[in-house]
């Protein structure tokens, strides 16, 4: 076999922390030179590139995604193979989707199971979060917990915490997922919450939250219901802004009494943002990731007068209904206080929607991303002036590269890394809409919007697998990435804490007084 070789031409090479005039050099799927006018040798069987006025920057990151998701009666509309494919025509060649098991059900089998869907059909490298939906710590689970109406795990004498475990040790699982929402679904009370990030903090791994109080959210639910608001905007309004601020802040107030490194999921709110922005200035670990949804547009379309439109907008927690949060939440972004942008792709069509045609509660939460994600965050952050090339590059590949320990594999561009690069024009433009989006969704959030900055090329691991429209994806080619734990980028503080901030007992003489008679009982 032939080696698989690729040149680079012409380019401007932006990493996080710099950018160079350079071309770039692969060989067998990763770099092997970065520099001025390459000139590889022999010149037969080279694939070349030219990216003349063009950026080379590290292929995107799109931390949270749910492909193939069963999830609210139905299951999403893009598989592992149109989510992946759409993610390479938008310039991501990385995806972190959840493996997400039902409570009393094996964390180790829902990992088996997401993967044995992703890894025939993924066009581009992935990996997997895991949620902890439910909590054990004993070896038997049978008695644990009343899980009398809940199917039994495979292995029933592993508890969750050996599963977990066993996903870091033997499955590539750095990250795992603790919701505060979807009561009696995926929801952990604080007692679960607070074991579970006691042993994310042990096993050197990142405790990811969904921030909302779902005790709320089914208190108002119920109320607005029962005041005859059924349609779209009853979730906005179940799902208020102090919702989301509640959990973030106890989701960091627990976080940290534990030690254990927090990264938020899906940061919707100003107030969940400015949560984590005063916990980052107070010094801790924090991490949050606001969405491109998010980022590009609002919650005002809960109000639309057309039921599908405003459905399509349901995820939670909820877009913000100000306006101007998307604004906030870029200049956050652009200031280091948030950190990566992910999307939360979730998507399903009008009929899949209209299961709660009657009942806010029961439409399927989730909305698109994965595809435009790159262009949103260029247009909203860079070509607003927000963010330079280098900042940009760092929220949508390096952060989440560091923050998982995938780096400096993946979300930069250097000798030894994965040839996951993008040729990207930041001056071209595009019109995004649901007609031409490769999703499999019949609607797009982020309709009409003309984003400047287009991927021209994506390569994953040294493969032109998009360039000029054109796909060359094979379903099953992308590769499952192992993670391993203790990302140092996160732990090399945590650690040092964990070594240095111990509380001291005073040393003191005992007491030597008189002590008060115990009552006796009455
Ligand atoms: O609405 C959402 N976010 N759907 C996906 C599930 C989740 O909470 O991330
Ligand atoms: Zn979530
Ligand atoms: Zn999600
Ligand atoms: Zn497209």
């Amino acid at each position: 076999m032939p080696k698989q070789r690729l040149l680079i031409k012409g380019g401007r090479v932006v990493n996080d922390d710099q950018s160079v005039e350079a071309d770039v050099y692969v060989e067998e799927g990763v770099v092997q030179e970065v520099g001025p006018n390459l000139n590889p040798k022999p010149p037969s069987g080279l694939t070349v590139l030219d990216a003349t006025n063009k950026l080379v920057i590290p292929g995107g990151i799109d931390t949270h995604t749910h492909l193939q998701f069963p999830f609210m009666g139905t299951t999403t509309k893009d598989d592992f193979y149109t989510g992946t494919k759409a993610a390479v025509a938008g310039g991501t060649t990385m995806i972190i989707d959840f493996a997400i098991p039902q409570k009393g059900c094996s964390l180790i089998e829902a990992f088996d199971k997401w993967k044995g869907w992703a890894d025939p059909k993924v066009c581009c490298d992935y990996a997997l979060h895991v949620a902890v939906t439910w909590w054990s710590d004993k070896q038997s689970r049978v008695g644990s917990k009343n899980f009398s109406n809940m199917r039994l795990p495979r292995k029933p004498f592993w508890s969750v915490k050996e599963e977990m475990k066993s996903l870091v040790q033997d499955k590539g699982v750095n990250s795992f997922k603790m919701f505060m929402a979807y009561k009696d679904l995926y929801m952990l009370s604080d007692e679960e919450l607070y074991a579970a990030l006691s042993y994310c903090k042990e096993l050197g791994t990142i405790a990811q939250v969904h921030a909302e109080n779902g005790e709320l959210i089914s208190q108002n639910a119920k109320k607005l219901l029962a005041m005859g608001i059924t349609g779209p905007e009853g979730h906005a309004l179940s799902h208020s802004e102090d919702v989301e601020a509640e959990a973030t802040h106890r989701a960091i107030a627990i976080a940290n009494t534990v030690n254990c490194p927090l990264f938020v999921v899906h940061v919707m709110s100003k107030s969940s943002a400015r949560m984590i922005t005063n916990a980052r200035n107070e010094g801790k670990v924090v991490y949050g990731e606001p969405i491109a949804a998010g980022l590009g547009t609002d919650g005002t379309n809960y109000w639309n007068e057309d039921w599908a439109h405003a459905a399509a907008h349901v995820m939670s927690p909820p877009l913000s209904s100000d306006p101007s949060t998307p604004d906030f939440l870029m200049n956050l972004l652009a200031n280091d206080d948030l950190s990566v942008v992910g999307t939360d792709n979730c998507t399903f069509d009008t009929c899949q929607k209209a299961l709660g045609k009657d009942d806010f509660t029961k439409i399927p939460n989730g909305l698109n991303g994965v595809e435009d994600r790159m262009s949103v965050v260029w247009e909203k952050g860079v070509y607003s002036g927000k963010m330079d090339e280098n900042r940009f590059v760092a929220v949508t590949s390096t952060n989440a590269a560091k923050i998982f320990n995938l780096y400096p594999k993946k979300g930069r561009i250097a000798v030894g890394s994965d040839a996951d690069i993008v040729i990207w024009d930041p001056e071209a433009t595009r019109t995004i809409s649901a007609k031409t989006h490769h999703q499999a969704n019949n609607f797009n959030v982020f309709e009409g919007m003309v984003c400047h900055g287009v991927p021209v090329a994506t390569i994953s691991r040294g493969k032109v697998v998009y360039h000029d429209g054109v796909f060359n994806v094979t379903a099953g080619q992308g590769k499952y990435v192992s993670r391993p734990p203790f990302p140092p980028y996160v732990y090399e503080r945590v650690k040092q804490r964990e070594e240095v901030c111990q509380p001291i007992p005073v040393k003191r003489e005992p007491y030597a007084g008189v002590v008060s008679a115990t009552p006796s009982a009455p």
